[in-house]
Parts: structure tokens; sequence; C-alpha cells
């Protein structure tokens, strides 16, 4: 559907809510006339209307994993969680460090056509953490966020020439802070809790210590840095005083790090092994008050499809990750209490700018501007069951739990792609 009215919702816009209808024509989102009135009634009574939700951090696994994930089924799991548009992680088989792979990705992207899937480049060849990629080709290919996720990279100076290159070139490097030499065999977070079920852990400190490191990188070269995935009280802590200080950096979470807590794994779930761990209610807490005192700039769902056949695994060989595109925002909005306007400002349009896709994404829904939108409540209720979600895999641990809040309809590029919360193609 690609002309229509969403009538009796609320405008969240960056200077206040007003509500009005919004008429979705030809793309776009134009004034009311008398013509709109013969136009299909879409009901968004109750719902905020907001741009957009843009993920930071999806792994859709294609190419190579096609078992886990495609970019169609994680475009059509974005979709439906009011998502119009997701950086595609570049932990891939091949890795997206040549522009033929990104070129692939995006372009099976366009076809499918339910969210603009934005492949991110990694920073070094294979994410093998030796030698820098072609940042100048890759980011001629459209790419902007340079990241070896799923891998930190562990050689200060890798990091402070691929600092160099981005600054020179205007995108952006996002790091997954991990000493790896502290993390081997770790299979949750270290603390009272691994050491009572008598498992590796591991330790905040193998954040913490990449964290400042790179911060001190980024206080060198002037070149900005994105922090992925952050899950400490300490690691707020840094990036809240290296903003202070001016510093050009931002930093995401995680729903799952603001929901829950390492005991779950007292369960040997291996739903609950992520990377990084579930951490402490301390630094839950803490992930909270970043978000809300804004040193937290994005939610990011590190959505981490993995097949029933792999999470069935002993705790030690299960792969790490977690689904998240489908629940983020109830998730988020079960987990703290946000005003509309900073739940679009995490989801929609900080992310927008840290992608630099501001000029399509996280726009204010006013007259004029490309018609991506998300309409969404943060009052109804959602019982998650992994029968019923559209990703290819399976692996959320909020199965059978209710979240407060929910994605009713998803506006992409100017086409109804989600109706009452159900994927219209
Ligand atoms: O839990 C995770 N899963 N963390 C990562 O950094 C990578 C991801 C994956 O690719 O499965």
């Amino acid at each position: 559907m690609k002309s229509f009215v969403l009538r009796g919702g609320t405008i969240v816009n960056p200077d206040g809510n007003t509500e009005t209808d919004v008429v979705v024509r030809d793309g776009f989102v134009v004034a009311a006339d008398q013509s709109h009135g013969d136009l299909p009634v879409i009901d968004a009574t109750g719902c905020y209307i907001s741009s957009g939700f843009v993920d930071l951090h999806t792994h859709l696994r294609e190419p190579g994993k096609e078992e886990a994930e495609t970019i169609e089924t994680g475009s059509r799991a974005a979709a439906r969680g009011g998502y119009t548009a997701v950086v595609a992680m570049p932990n891939t088989d091949p890795a997206q460090d040549a522009v033929h792979v990104v070129d692939f990705v995006r372009s099976r992207g366009e076809r499918v056509g339910l969210c603009e899937v934005l492949p991110s480049g990694c920073i070094t060849i294979g994410r093998m953490g030796q030698q820098l990629v072609p940042f100048a080709a890759l980011a001629k290919a459209g790419v902007h966020l340079f990241t070896d996720d799923g891998n930190g990279v562990q050689d200060p100076l890798i990091m402070r020439r691929a600092l160099e290159y981005a600054g020179e070139l205007g995108v952006v490097l996002a790091q997954h802070c991990e000493v790896a030499r502290l993390t081997e065999g770790a299979v949750m977070h270290e603390g009272a809790c691994c050491s009572s079920l008598g498992l590796p852990g591991w330790p905040a400190l193998a954040e913490e210590l990449m964290l400042h490191r790179d911060i001190e990188l980024v206080r060198l070269t002037g070149a900005p840095m994105h922090f992925l995935h952050l899950s400490t009280a300490r690691s707020v802590e840094m990036v809240r005083q290296a903003k202070l200080e001016g510093l050009p950096i931002t930093a995401e979470v995680t729903p799952h790090h603001l929901s829950l807590v390492d005991e779950l794994l007292t369960s040997f779930d291996t739903v609950f092994k992520v990377n990084p761990p579930l951490r402490t209610r301390g630094d839950i807490e803490a992930l909270k008050g970043g978000v809300l005192d804004g040193t937290i700039d994005a939610v990011a769902t590190d959505h981490a499809p993995h097949s029933d056949h792999a999470k069935e695994q002993p705790l030690d060989a299960a792969p790490p990750g977690m689904l998240g595109l489908e629940t983020a925002l109830g998730v988020l909005n079960t987990s703290m209490t946000l005003s509309p306007r900073r739940i679009a400002e995490v989801l929609s349009w900080n992310p927008a700018r840290i992608a630099n896709v501001a000029d399509r994404q996280g726009r204010p829904v006013v007259v004029g501007e490309p018609a991506n939108l998300a309409v969404w409540d943060t009052t109804s209720a959602l019982v998650v069951s992994r029968d019923h979600l559209v990703s290819k895999s399976r692996n959320t641990p909020y199965d059978g739990m209710t979240l407060r809040g929910r994605v009713r309809h998803t506006v992409f590029r100017g086409e109804l792609v989600v109706k009452d919360g159900e994927a219209l193609k």
C-alpha cells in the first residue's frame, strides 16, 4: 500500500509531539488536501508515529550462514521491529572486507525492499586483526561504519592507523571492546555467579581496558569512534568522562544488557550466552543511567541469529548471541521508563546520524520528508513466542515473556510493510 493516511496517532518529533493525521503518498509525507479523504485509513489510535528505527548492529548472516538468517528474513524481522534501516555486521563468510561483498549485501537488501540494508565494512582483512582493509575503496562503495565486530581489534598500532585513515575519509570506526587474551574460553561474566557455577569468566576489565585504550587513541588522532554493545558500569563512566572532555565518541547498549542479568546462566541455557556477556544488576542500573542522561547515544540490537542446531551444543561450544530486532522496542520500554521522545532518539534519530543516513532516516515527521516511519505504543502487552518470530532463527531469551509496548505499523519508503504487527511481504 503506497498511499494512505495514518489516523489517530501522536507524532513524535524533536521539537515536540503533535496529534494529527499523517498522509503518505508516493514515498513522502504530504500535506493533507481534499483528495486525502479518499485514501485508505490505517488506524494509529493510541500510537506514537516517529521516524523509522535504525539499528546500528544487525547480524544478517548472508553470505555464509543462511541456515541462521538471510538478508530477506532479517529484513522482515527488522521491519516487524519498526526498523527502516539496519547496519549489517561484517562477520559474514566471506567477511565484508571487499567491495564486491558489500555490494552484494546492499543490492540484496535493495531487492528484498523491506528496509535499508547498510553494509558495514571490516577494519581488517577477514577480521583477523593483521592487515587493514582498503578503506578508501570501501568508503567509495558507500560504507560508512567499519568494525571487526565479533572481534576487538587487538593491536593498538593497527587501530591507530585505522583511525587515521577513517579520520581522513570521514568514516567511523565501531569497536567491539574485548581484550581477547582475557576472555579465552569464557562463557559468562566473571563474578560471584560464575565462580559458584565453576564456569570460566569474561571479566569486565576485558571490555574496559580496550575502551580505555581506544578513548586515548581517539584523543591522539582526533578521529571519531563508536563503541558497540557496552556492558559494564565502568564503561559507562569512562564514556561519560570522555564526552565531558569533548572527544568525538558515541556509544550503544543492547536491549538484552538492559534487561537480563548474568544469574540467568544458572539455567545453563545457551540462549543466555552472549558476547559481551550478561552482567550484574549494578551494571544494568549503570547502563540505564547512561541511556537516561545521554551518555549512551543509541540502543542497538546486536541481533545475532543462530540455528537451534548451533545453540543446542553445550555452553562452552555454543556460539554467543541472541535475537533482538523483533523485540527491541518492547524490551527497552519494559526495562525502563523513557519518554517517547527519548525512545525515538535512541532507536532512530541518533543511530541515523551515527550511520550517516540522516538525510533520509531519523527525519522529522513533517510534510516533504521521505516516509520511513514506525508506528508504536508503550502500553499494549506483547507475549513473545519464538514460534511467531519471522527471523529464521529462534534464539530469543524472551520466549513466553510479556513485554509492554509494541510496533504496530512500519512504513518503508512510503510503503506499508508491516500492518498491525504483521509483515505484508
Ligand atoms: O553475542 C554476540 N554474537 N556478540 C558478538 O559480538 C557477535 C555476535 C554473533 O555474530 O553471533
